[in-house]
This record gives structure tokens, sequence and C-alpha cells, in this order.
């Protein structure tokens, strides 16, 4: 346990918590550019596996060095982008809604429902197409929610019905372009009070939306550049305390650390020839229920 220095660290540590202290990945055994649903992924451009194996083995270690617990779901090999188990669902308290992908990566949905329900979580399906934890990202008590790419809006009354969520904990957020098929490569959760975020990649109303948790809710909004955001700056672990993230950029990594974050840059060339990082790759198991009233 860090020492405390000041009231700024005891909010960190606090808050800090119970985000991201559990997550769920998949190994990139299988991992290859089979099909483009995204505009990064080029089939031909495929990974090295190797390389792939070695570059996601290191995140799992820096996620253990940061001491969160790491659970593992084995790669299937009629699944290539099995690795990126952020798509699976998205997990509150002992509840899951499950992904509804792409026809291209249906076939990962049965192994992602049998390993969730064996470990004891209740699991719905989604009835319109969701990108799981790609498109919800907890923020404290309220859900960051996406949409406008791989998520049908109507998924947000379910997630917050399913999920326990209140409307106005159900924060919608349109992204705009394909860049940005999913939330979390737009949006970051850094810490229930700090978001991270590339302004570009969201429609006005959005971004006004974030601009209103700053004002009513005192969230600190750390704005990121197209440059960074395409090098998946965004797509980040953090557990308020420690930020995984790409060693793609220098910028998010400087601003984050003067607000007195540890962050740990990793190399992240073979996944981003699937269109994904860090985050995409840990499906979070901890964020907590509500406590009833
Ligand atoms: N190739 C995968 C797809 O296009 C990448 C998914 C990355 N996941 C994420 N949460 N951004 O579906």
């Amino acid at each position: 346990m860090p020492a405390i220095r000041d009231v700024s660290d005891i909010r960190v540590l606090t808050i800090g918590a119970a985000m991201n202290s559990e997550i769920l990945v998949c190994d990139a055994a299988y991992f290859r550019i089979e099909y483009e649903i995204n505009p990064y992924m080029d089939t031909g451009l495929q990974p090295d596996v190797r390389a792939a194996i070695a570059e996601h083995e290191a995140i799992v270690r820096a996620h253990r060095a940061a001491g969160r617990y790491v659970r593992h779901i084995p790669a299937a090999w009629e699944c290539p982008d099995m690795v990126y188990t952020a798509n699976a669902a998205v997990v509150r308290g002992s509840r899951a809604v499950l992904g509804a992908p792409p026809p291209e990566r249906k076939s990962e949905v049965p192994y992602f429902r049998d390993w969730l329900e064996a470990d004891g979580f209740e699991v719905l399906e989604a009835p319109y197409p969701f990108s799981g934890q790609g498109d919800a990202l907890a923020c404290g008590e309220l859900l960051l929610a996406g949409y406008g790419q791989r998520t049908d809006r109507r998924m947000h009354a379910v997630l917050g019905e399913y999920l326990d969520y209140d409307a106005d904990q159900v924060v919608a957020l349109r992204t705009v372009s394909a860049q940005s098929y999913d939330l979390d490569l737009a949006v970051a959760v850094v810490a229930a009070d700090t978001i991270a975020y590339h302004p570009h990649a969201l429609d006005e109303p959005s971004r006004q939306r974030l601009q209103g948790l700053h004002r009513h809710r005192g969230v600190d909004l750390v704005e990121v550049s197209t440059a960074e955001a395409a090098r998946f700056a965004l797509n980040l672990v953090s557990d308020g305390t420690t930020v995984t993230m790409t060693a793609g950029a220098p910028r998010l990594a400087a601003d984050l650390r003067a607000r007195g974050f540890t962050v740990v840059e990793l190399d992240t060339t073979e996944l981003r020839k699937g269109g994904g990082g860090v985050r995409c790759t840990a499906l979070t198991l901890d964020t907590p229920a509500r406590r009833h009233r």
C-alpha cells in the first residue's frame, strides 16, 4: 500500500478500491485477421502469432504486477477475435449482459456465456446489437453507455433495468465514426472522478453530457488528441491508481502522471492489427452492485 501523503492520495486510494481488480482475459493463441469489421483490420496484415502471444502475456503480467486478479478463458480456434474479451459482456455485481456482436464474432458468445454461468453470474442475452463493455464503461455509480456504431441505443434501457442503474446514471455517448466503433476507443475511465476522452469522436450532445459530469459531479476531463486516440491511447485499464496503457500515447501518459497516477506503458503493435489494445483484452468482473436502498 503506498504511503498516504495528502488528501488527494486518500481520494485515489478509496475511489480506486473496486475498479478492475478482477478481469477476464483470453490468450492470443488463435488471434488472426480473418475478416475486416473495423477500419484497423486488414486481412493482408496478419499478426505475428508469437509476438502477439508475448505482447498479450506482458499485458497480463502488468495487470498482476498492479495487483489485479486475472482470470483466463481458453481461446477457441474458430474465434479469431476472442482475445478481445471486453466485447463478451458487461458485468455488474453478480449479473452480466452478453454482447451481441457482428455476425463474424457470433461464435464467441456461447464460450463466454458458459464461462460466466459456470462462474456464478446470472446472464442475460442482449435483445439488440450490443458491443458489451466495449460500449459500456462503469464509472463509479455511473455507466458510460456508447451507441451509434455497434450498440443499439435501446440497449441502454435494458442495461439500466437488468444491472440496476437509474436512468440518470446511464450517460449516453454517441461515437460518430467507425474509427471509434466502440466507446472504449474514444473514452477512458481513469478513476470514478477522472475521464479521458477524444472530443471529436463524440457528437455535440454527448460532449455536453461529459461537460455536465464535470460541472455537476466535479469529474476531471482529460482531452486526448486525434493522433493519440488513433493509436489506442484511450484503450486503457485503470484501477484508479495504476493506469495500464499503450506506449503510443506519451502526451496522455504525461497528463495522467501529472495528476498523480502511476502509468505503465506497453507495446500493443500486434493487438492493434485487430483494432484493439489494452482495454479490449480485459473484461471487468468486479463492478460493484449498488447497495440496496
Ligand atoms: N477485431 C475486433 C472487432 O472488431 C476488435 C475488438 C476490440 N474491442 C474493443 N472493445 N474495442 O470486433
